[in-house]
């Protein structure tokens, strides 16, 4: 009797070793690169949401004039010659590997992100109406040459019209938001908040929000009323339903 119990457990192991031995295998089949090493140059594989940097641009007498703060991923179209093909490639810009740079005039503001590393230059420029007191970002450029471009990138629109907001306020954004600049470039935006315009020292002024932002807030803000709502309907309810049972007593 205890033999057989003793072979049968025995079986069960073996059975278990094996089963766990197919599930093994499998699970490196999956995982296991393919046979052709890829080679070193290749796009950027899904990255996720992009950290928030803050980025600051000086006036030549050292204060402040432009300060943005922004996680940005852009979204360049070219040939790539890992996958000899035109692609979609999406890179986030790693704020502590991006330097910027820039010039501020009384009506031009640009900001100047480079990246060594990623040989990439990415240009915003800001445009100031004296005469309305708005500002937006008027032209967006970027040069990029990375390992896996066939030829480098070239990009330049300075016909744009996004992120507008008053002298001496920050535009905010965030919600994720998208500046199409051309065919092969978009930029994603996250967390935005922008001043490039009458800055006080290097602090951003009272904030303007953007659409998306507005919309988002008007969610609780719809919720929170209609329960309010609900809530005085069941206290007048309640009311009612008192005074009534009240009236009722006082006839007995
Ligand atoms: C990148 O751009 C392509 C085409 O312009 C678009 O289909 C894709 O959804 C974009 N990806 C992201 C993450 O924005
Ligand atoms: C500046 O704003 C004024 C008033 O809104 C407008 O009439 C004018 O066309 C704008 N100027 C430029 C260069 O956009
Ligand atoms: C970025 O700008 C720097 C300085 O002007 C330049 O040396 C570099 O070649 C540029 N990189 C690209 C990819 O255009």
């Amino acid at each position: 009797m205890t033999h057989i119990g003793g072979v049968q457990s025995w079986c069960l192991g073996v059975t278990l070793q094996l089963v766990l031995a197919a599930v093994l295998h499998q699970g490196l089949a999956t995982v296991a690169p393919p046979t052709t090493a890829p080679t070193p140059p290749a796009p950027h594989k899904d990255p996720g949401r992009p950290e928030k940097g803050d980025y600051l641009v000086n006036r030549s007498n050292g204060t402040a004039c432009l300060l943005a703060s922004m996680g940005l991923q852009l979204n360049i179209t070219y040939n790539s010659v890992s996958q000899n093909k035109t692609v979609h490639d999406v890179m986030n810009l790693q704020p502590n590997v991006t330097k910027p740079s820039g010039s501020c005039d009384s009506d031009r503001a640009s900001l100047l992100l480079s990246t060594d590393a990623e040989k990439t230059n990415l240009t915003f420029v800001f445009t100031l109406n004296a005469t309305s007191n708005k500002y937006h970002l008027s032209e967006v450029s970027m040069s990029a040459d990375w390992p896996d471009m066939k030829k480098p990138v070239s990009v330049n629109n300075s016909n744009l019209d996004y992120l507008r907001g008053t002298f001496g306020f920050s535009y905010m954004c965030h919600e994720e938001q998208t500046l199409n600049v051309s065919q092969d470039l978009s930029i994603n935006t996250f967390q935005l908040q922008v001043q490039p315009f009458g800055l006080t020292g290097d602090q951003f002024g009272a904030a303007e929000e953007c659409q998306l932002d507005e919309d988002d807030m008007l969610i609780p803000i719809i919720v929170g009323a209609a329960l309010a709502g609900l809530v005085l309907i069941v206290l007048l309810a309640y009311l009612i339903g008192r005074k009534r049972s009240h009236a009722g007593y006082q006839t007995i």
